[in-house]
């Protein structure tokens, strides 16, 4: 096992999806994986390996915020040989001509993280990016799917409660559609690392208007989203 994941060498996919939310994994993995077995239980985040569509594929609950991601991404490539991530999560909207429950793909992450200062020396402004390939079939599939999905940039904020929303219509003014909290640790980790990452969300919040989904939207949104991620990983 690696130092926060307890699986045996081989046990987990070179595919590997990424909800933030440990259940969420653990439903993912019932509701879509054919042999789904649980491979990790080490701080209740689970991790499942089973097959879609005759592909061996993993889910690992990640947790929320990037310090919580960044240490499943770095030991997912670098103890466990994963190649793809796809995280599976939800978002806050930042523009008004996105809806509740719309579906977006991450082309690139801003963040308020200093993660990428420390790594960087403060001297380059690091711009974390999905992997082109992921992010083309991602597109590829919602079409085929018949879901709209949007793809533009986002951000990656440290913190879920904000005493500066005006900072939010800044970066909505700079076309950034929503925020979320683990994007930009995800792509840095995977460019360091060379695998290939790609962030999909759906919106269960929406910062403009202060409207949520309610649990029932949520989860038919996010089946969504996961077929998208499925086929998107496999492919
Ligand atoms: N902020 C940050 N992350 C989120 C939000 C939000 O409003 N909604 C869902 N994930």
């Amino acid at each position: 096992m690696s130092t926060h994941i307890g699986a045996k060498p081989g046990e987990i996919a070179e595919r590997v999806l990424m909800p933030g939310d440990p259940l969420r994994a653990k439903w993912i993995a019932e509701t879509y994986l054919e042999d789904a077995t649980c491979y990790s239980t080490v701080r209740g985040m689970l991790g499942f390996t089973g097959r879609w569509k005759g592909v061996d594929v993993s889910v690992q609950g990640s947790g929320m915020g990037m310090p919580s991601a960044s240490i499943y991404a770095h030991e997912l490539i670098n103890e466990y040989g994963v190649k793809s991530l796809i995280r599976v999560g939800s978002c806050g909207a930042l523009r008004e001509d996105l809806q509740l429950r719309d579906v977006i793909a991450a082309i690139g992450s801003s963040t308020d993280s200093n993660m990428n200062r420390m790594r960087f020396d403060g001297l380059i402004d690091y711009a974390p990016v999905a992997d082109f390939g992921l992010l083309r079939t991602a597109v590829e599939v919602a079409e085929r799917q018949g879901i709209t999905m949007h793809v533009g940039p986002i951000l990656a904020a440290d913190a879920f409660y904000t005493d500066r929303p005006d900072l939010y219509d800044t970066l909505a003014d700079y076309g950034v559609l929503a925020v979320e909290m683990e994007s930009a640790a995800l792509y840095t980790i995977a460019a360091r690392y060379k695998a290939r990452a790609l962030t999909v969300l759906t919106v269960s919040d929406h910062i403009k208007t202060g409207e949520k989904t309610t649990s029932a939207e949520r989860e038919q949104t996010f089946s969504q989203m996961v077929e998208i991620a499925l086929d998107t990983i496999i492919a």
